[in-house]
């Protein structure tokens, strides 16, 4: 088989990078997608100062047509897609009785949108290629905010919920070309959003309340995060499809 190429959204900062650079190293091209150029040309620095192989495409996941044209420049470049990690997003806290509706906008645009606009441009890809050689996946990075709530959260709690759903039925329909999809549920994970959560009086309480009550007493380190992706994205994985994980020091516990 060619080397894999996978298209990770959102992947110039946090949780994004360090998919990026674990997907890399265990040996796919990795196409960072991503509105930011500067940081992503630096993502793409550490992949190959690192042996790897990575490129940086713009895309906003939340324009449909944006995601038309970087899908394009992949597939006209790497023959297709296989792997697809919907990672990008962003949160604005605040109470929800108190928040601006523009910015619910913003946030379902990004967070909830932009996995539908990019599974909608990359999966068919993603299936094509898959039902050549028998693999092909899809991870969505979700929040525990979507299976739980989240005070402050409102909104991204409500796209990230989506997110899951959304997660599950592609599960279903997706399984006749043999591609799997899988949602991701970090609890708080230390990464530039939640730096800027923390710059904000409510999320500063916030995050040292969820510490607190966090088990393990910590926020996840990233890579924690981008190695249950690694599962997910691994030929061993091609079992578990529809699946929601928590990564989140035993914040939460499902059963
Ligand atoms: N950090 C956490 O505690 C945490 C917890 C649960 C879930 N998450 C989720 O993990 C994902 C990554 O979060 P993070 O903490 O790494 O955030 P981050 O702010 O560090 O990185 C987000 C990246 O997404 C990119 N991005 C933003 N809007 C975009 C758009 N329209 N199109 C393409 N790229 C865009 C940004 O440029 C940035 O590179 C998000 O979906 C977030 O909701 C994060």
């Amino acid at each position: 088989m060619d080397q894999r190429v996978a298209f990770v959204t959102g992947a110039a900062s946090g949780l994004g990078r360090s998919i990026a650079g674990r997907l890399a190293s265990d040996g796919l091209h990795v196409v960072v997608a991503d509105i930011t150029g500067d940081a992503s040309a630096v993502v793409v620095e550490e992949i190959v100062a690192a042996g790897g192989s990575a490129e940086w495409v713009h895309c906003d996941v939340g324009d449909i047509d944006s995601v038309r044209v970087a899908a394009e420049q992949v597939v006209s470049t790497r023959g297709g897609v296989d792997v697809l990690v919907n990672n990008a997003g962003f949160d604005i806290p605040g109470f929800f009785l108190e928040s601006d509706p523009r910015d619910w906008d913003a946030i379902v645009r990004v967070v909830m949108m932009g996995t539908l606009n990019c599974t909608y441009v990359l999966a068919p890809s993603v299936a094509e290629r898959c039902r050549a050689s028998g693999y092909g996946r899809i991870v969505n990075i979700a929040s525990d905010a979507g299976r739980v709530g989240s005070m402050g959260e409102a909104a991204y709690s409500a796209a990230k919920g989506g997110v899951i759903a959304f997660s599950k039925s592609m599960a279903r329909e997706l399984a006749r070309d043999r591609v799997t999809v899988n949602a991701v549920c970090p609890g708080p994970a230390e990464t530039p959003m939640t730096d800027r959560i923390r710059q904000a009086p409510l999320g500063a309480k916030l995050m040292g309340q969820m510490e607190q009550v966090t088990p393990l007493k910590r926020l996840a380190d990233p890579a924690e995060v981008a190695a249950i992706v690694a599962y997910f994205v691994s030929y061993e994985a091609g079992f578990t499809t529809g699946q929601t994980v928590s990564i989140s020091g035993g914040l939460s516990m499902h059963g």
